[in-house]
């Protein structure tokens, strides 16, 4: 018995050409084989349906008036939201420089004209599962990511703290010459560096006085017991090392391993700054944040010590530059 829990949906598939009778064709083809059919007369009129509804899988003509379908096809692929939508390019022949347009362009397959159902089944088929996979990767990210803001608002610290972690550790990469996932795995990390301290405990967590060397090792344990929490989702994979090493001090006399300097990962190494930075600069119910000034010089005294010198210089340049201005989020 399936769909009594989850209702069964079949599959979206936009399926866009100039030409109506070929539309008409695959139509046809695609709904014999279990699938719901949108249809686009070009490239423009796709993207519009992509952005009105996603759909699972497009089937894209190329030689198309006003927008063709490789430049769709890159466009798509471009789009950070958009990039996991599969496209198989329709090609009339077998023509190599068409087929290597397409795979610069993105695209995820080819079919050739003129159509054969059982090759259009297997193409899809393929294509839709590792579609269905990657959804499920989404949604999972998306829980950790709540879990992370969850988190933040149960220890009591303002819940846009690991936003601004994540904003400026973003930006520390940009500035570093990082592009593409290598940013936004530095955003996600920021957001998910202090996911562990969901297993430490409340009293230890918001205990307003110092912690005694009990409570110091139940709380130190969160950066492994982050790790723990993401390890088993292969989507957050990347993360992982900057949510377990993000306490390393560059001096080796930091937390879980005791890693000096390059040892520990790039990425907790720019984390660290940017979580203690937003540490000292914010209030917490039991303190006031320091001022700008003495966070700085904090900042400049650990240099080689807590944090990498490299990368603490590069964060105060890019306060000197307005960051902090610019990376307050939306209340
Ligand atoms: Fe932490």
């Amino acid at each position: 018995m399936t769909g009594i829990l989850v209702p069964a949906t079949k599959p979206v598939v936009l399926v866009v050409d100039d030409v109506s009778a070929n539309r008409e064709l695959l139509e046809g083809y695609l709904y014999d084989l279990g699938y719901e059919v949108r249809q686009a007369r070009d490239g423009l009129d796709a993207l519009e349906k992509i952005h009105a509804e996603e759909p699972d899988l497009v089937l894209l003509d190329i030689d198309m008036p006003r927008m063709d379908g490789l430049t769709l096809c890159a466009r798509v692929k471009a789009d950070p939201l958009r990039r996991l939508v599969p496209i198989i390019l329709i090609t009339a022949s077998h023509d190599r420089a068409t087929r290597l347009k397409g795979l610069e362009a993105g695209a995820d397959d080819f079919l050739t004209k003129p159509f054969d159902a059982k090759e259009l089944l297997v193409r899809t088929q393929v294509l839709l599962r590792d579609r269905a996979l990657n959804k499920r990767l989404d949604a999972a990210e998306g829980v950790i990511l709540t879990l992370a803001r969850a988190v933040e608002s149960r220890d009591g610290y303002t819940i846009q703290h690991a936003e601004r972690v994540a904003l400026f550790s973003r930006e520390m990469g940009r500035a570093y010459g990082l592009d593409g996932e290598d940013l936004d795995v530095l955003y996600k990390s920021g957001m998910l560096h202090d996911i562990g301290k969901i297993a430490v405990p409340e009293a230890v967590l918001l205990k307003p006085g110092p912690l005694d060397e009990r409570e110091s090792a139940a709380m130190r344990r969160h950066s492994v017991e982050g790790e723990r929490i993401c390890a088993p989702l292969r989507s957050t994979a990347h993360y992982l090392p900057i949510v377990r090493h993000h306490h390393e001090r560059f001096d080796g006399q930091g937390y879980p391993d005791g890693l000096a300097g390059s040892a520990i990962p790039l990425g907790a190494r720019l984390v660290a700054i940017a979580d203690a930075w937003d540490a000292m600069v914010s209030d917490r119910p039991y303190r006031a944040g320091v001022s700008r000034d003495e966070a700085v010089r904090r900042l400049r005294e650990g240099k080689g010590a807590q944090w990498d010198a490299m990368f603490v210089d590069l964060f105060l340049g890019l306060l000197d530059q307005g960051l902090a201005e610019r990376a307050r989020p939306r209340p």
